[in-house]
Order: structure tokens, then sequence, then C-alpha cells
């Protein structure tokens, strides 16, 4: 199987992985009202080449910035720019840095001053979202069972759940053909296998999930422009579960910033 890494390729994973952890944590210290995009973009590149790793967006398929960051409805791949960010706003950093021969994939929702209630849901579900899909996964699981974990949260908050982005394997490329859709998809039947890597990054939606493409080529909103959320860890398939590569040497992650206290952890 293509996903399916070799215990070297597991190891540098688990460095590029703390690495895009420990950038994403630092990178999300910085967000406040009057920081613009560009700049949390600097900071990120400048961390990433500090752990002689190199950011995977800069320059690939001609994306111009070292991390994406996605804006109210904007659902992934927003180009840092020049708008500061106000109160009110939330915002999802998203890092991947090369380091070892392989990538690492991560990204979490920062809140920008105050958060009106409805953001706030959209923010908390997204991340139980992501934490029901890792909860299923396992050997012999079908790939189906994630999207279908995801939609059992989604729906009952009358959340969108968006399909035309999925999760993807990740390890030599940033990108590997193995596809993890985010939605209940019959037909991906794949069994999961031990030592397989990819990410899941569910984006989920207040309105209708359907997309649009700004003329960047990049910047994907909500259609109806309501707002979108988005939280992405890299995992490794094991013998029982699963290991999030995505985490720092202590185990933490930028994620455990996004809720409350009584709801953190995972
Ligand atoms: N990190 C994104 C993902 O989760 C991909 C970004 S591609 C870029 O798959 F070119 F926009 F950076
Ligand atoms: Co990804
Ligand atoms: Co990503």
């Amino acid at each position: 199987m293509e996903a399916v890494r070799s215990p070297a390729e597991i190891e540098s994973m688990r460095r590029a992985g703390m690495a895009a952890a420990e950038v994403l944590l630092l990178a999300g210290e910085h967000v406040e009202p009057g920081v613009t995009t560009d700049a949390i973009d600097e900071v990120a590149h400048a961390e990433v080449l500090a752990r002689g790793a190199y950011p995977s967006p800069l320059g690939y398929r001609s994306f111009p910035k070292s991390v994406c960051t996605s804006v109210n409805e904007v659902i992934c791949h927003g180009i840092p720019d020049s708008r500061p960010l106000v109160s009110g706003d939330i915002v999802n950093i998203d890092v991947t840095v090369y380091l070892d021969g392989v990538h690492g994939d991560t990204s979490a929702m920062f809140c920008v001053g105050e958060t009106d209630a409805e953001s706030a849901r959209l923010v908390a579900e997204t991340l139980r979202a992501l934490r029901a899909a890792i909860g299923v996964v396992a050997p012999g699981v079908p790939i189906s069972e994630l999207g279908r974990a995801i939609e059992a949260v989604a729906r009952p908050g009358r959340l969108g759940v968006v399909r035309e982005f999925v999760g993807h394997g990740v390890g030599t490329d940033f990108h590997g053909s193995l596809q993890v859709p985010h939605y209940h998809d019959a037909s991906n039947a794949t069994p999961l296998e031990e030592g397989m890597t990819f990410t899941i990054e569910p984006m989920l939606t207040l309105g209708r999930p359907q997309v649009e493409l700004w003329s960047d080529g990049w910047t994907a909103v909500t259609a109806d422009r309501s707002r979108t959320a988005q939280f992405e860890h890299t995992l490794l398939v094991t013998a029982d579960g699963a290991e999030i590569l995505t985490l720092t040497a202590d185990g933490r992650c930028a994620h455990d910033l996004a809720v409350a206290p009584e709801g953190r952890g995972g």
C-alpha cells in the first residue's frame, strides 16, 4: 500500500509532525486583533526554518506563502495577506513542514478577541468531529467510517460538512493518493492498515457546505458566505488505534487552546 510507511519513515514523520505542532502553537500565539495574516505567515516561516525544515506550502503548485490562513467564510487554502484580524474573526492556520524527507500537516482554529456564540459552537463541534474520527481509526476499519463519525457530530448540530476537500495520505508526498472523505462515502471502504499515515481535516460550516473558489485559484469560501471551521492532525495507524503525529514532545497541540478547559484533552 502506498500509504503504509517503513519504520524509518515513521520515525521521520514523528519528527516532522512534532515540528509542525510546535510551529502551529507558536504561530497561534500571535493571533490577536490588529495582526495581519502576513505577520503570522512570517512567524511560521521563521519557526519552520529554525527547525531545519521547509514550509511545504511555499511554492507548492505556485502557492505563494508558507502557511494557509483561512478567516471566517474561508474554508481552506486562504493566502496570508495584509488584512488585520479584527475581534470576532475566527481563523484557521494550516502548517505543513517538510523535514527528514517527509511532511507533517496540522491546522487549528483560533478565535480573535471576542467570538459570537455560534462561531464558538462551530469551532468546538469541528474539533469534536475530528476527535470522533480519530477515535474510530484502527487496522481493518473502512475509511468510510471516519466520515460517518464526523457526520454523526455535524448532523445533530445542523452543521454542513464540506465534500470538495478531503484528508489525504501524507509522508514522502505532501498529498498521497489515499483519500479520506469527511462525509460518509460508502463507496470508499478501503480498510485502514497498520503503518498508514494520513490526515483527517474536517471542514464544517454554519450554513450550506457548497464551495466557491476565488479568482486567485486557491481561496475556497462557502458559497453562502457562512462561517466555517477546520482542524487537522497527521495520524499513524497503530496495532490497536491511532497515534497522533502532530503533537509536541509533551503531548500538546494548538487544538487544546480552541475549547474551554473542561473540553480539553486529546
Ligand atoms: N495543508 C493543506 C492540507 O491540509 C494543503 C495546503 S496546499 C497549499 O492539505 F498549497 F495551499 F499550501
Ligand atoms: Co492536509
Ligand atoms: Co494542512
